[in-house]
């Protein structure tokens, strides 16, 4: 095989109450990438498209380049050549894991194309790599529910060990992205590096509920425990319109609703695809009323991760 092209798809990062330790995967949106193995070594971006010229070229300060890079060195093939054609599906600063997707769509690509040297879950380390750059972060809670699919916690970073947990068959999300943007350095930039007791086990409480409800699988439990009191009253000054839209999704049936990642999207989960849709409607029509454009995306949980499109 000389080339293939793979998509990996957008995640919801933090879940509300997991800051850097949850995150789930959705069908869509996502990245694609095609990567071509060529005789002269090193790792080349030919080009990138729906990023209005706004990403690196330069394979060594892009996600996906650099995701392949260190795992080229990795496994001892600085020999290989690859050739990235990236087409971005999603909007960048948006809270989607728009760096993460194509950083797992290069590790999956490229480990494909070699004949799978590695196992999914050990290229987790490579496409934290890409996050680092982008954000000058390697947190994992994008990057692993891209690359493994389904619901993920990252229980330690150090060293890092993964859980997949299984959600209920019925859980959609709903992700609204605003035209505006917000970076996730700069969002991390403006967080406490100090949190009380109380706040503490406020936060823990809503963690092992969550992971509870999911697994229960219990509805009322999810909808509880989709309560951050540490991040979320920080960040939610950088979205205009904040409270009035994740009032809106939870006037209208969703369980819980909070930002995706570091923002400015926010993300809802309902217990059928109909309220999903119903509460994108809402938090569009909310975000309108301060004349914010938005974008709705409503998807079951993506069990798979990334996949080989052509
Ligand atoms: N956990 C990260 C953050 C996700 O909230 O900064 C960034 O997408």
């Amino acid at each position: 095989m000389k080339s293939i092209t793979v998509f990996a798809p957008a995640t919801v990062a933090n879940v509300a109450c997991g800051f850097d330790i949850f995150g789930f995967a959705v069908e869509n949106p996502g990245d694609e990438l095609t990567v071509h193995l060529s005789d002269q070594p090193g790792v080349r971006i030919l080009d990138i498209i729906g990023d209005e010229g706004r990403l690196p070229r330069e394979a060594a300060r892009n996600t996906a380049g650099i995701a392949i890079q260190t795992y080229l060195k990795h496994i001892g093939r600085e020999d290989v050549g690859a050739d990235l054609l990236l087409t971005k599906k999603m909007p960048l600063g948006s809270g989607l894991g728009s760096s993460a997707a194509s950083a797992v769509a290069g590790v999956f690509a490229i480990n494909e194309l070699l004949g799978r040297p590695l196992q999914r879950k050990d290229l987790l380390p490579f496409a934290m790599e890409g996050e680092r750059i982008a954000c000058g972060s390697a947190h994992a809670d994008n990057v692993a529910p891209s690359l493994l699919g389904g619901f993920v916690v990252v229980r330690s970073y150090s060293p890092l060990d993964v859980i997949t947990i299984e959600t209920p068959g019925k859980l959609f999300a709903t992700i609204v992205h605003p035209e505006i943007e917000v970076n996730t350095k700069d969002a991390r930039f403006i967080l406490k590096n100090e949190v009380t007791l109380k706040n503490t086990i406020t936060q823990m409480g809503n963690v092992a509920g969550l992971i509870a409800g999911l697994m229960k699988p219990d509805y009322d439990l999810i909808g509880r425990s989709l309560v951050d009191v540490l991040i979320e009253p920080i960040r939610s000054i950088l979205i205009p319109q904040f409270n009035e839209v994740k009032q809106a999704a939870l006037d209208n049936g969703a369980l819980g609703c909070s930002i995706s990642g570091s923002g400015p999207s926010l993300f809802a989960l309902s217990g059928d695809q109909t309220t999903a849709e119903t509460v994108g409607k809402a938090m569009q029509t909310a975000f309108a009323g301060a004349g914010i454009d938005s974008e709705a995306y409503v998807s079951g949980i993506n069990q798979q991760g990334p996949k080989i499109i052509g």
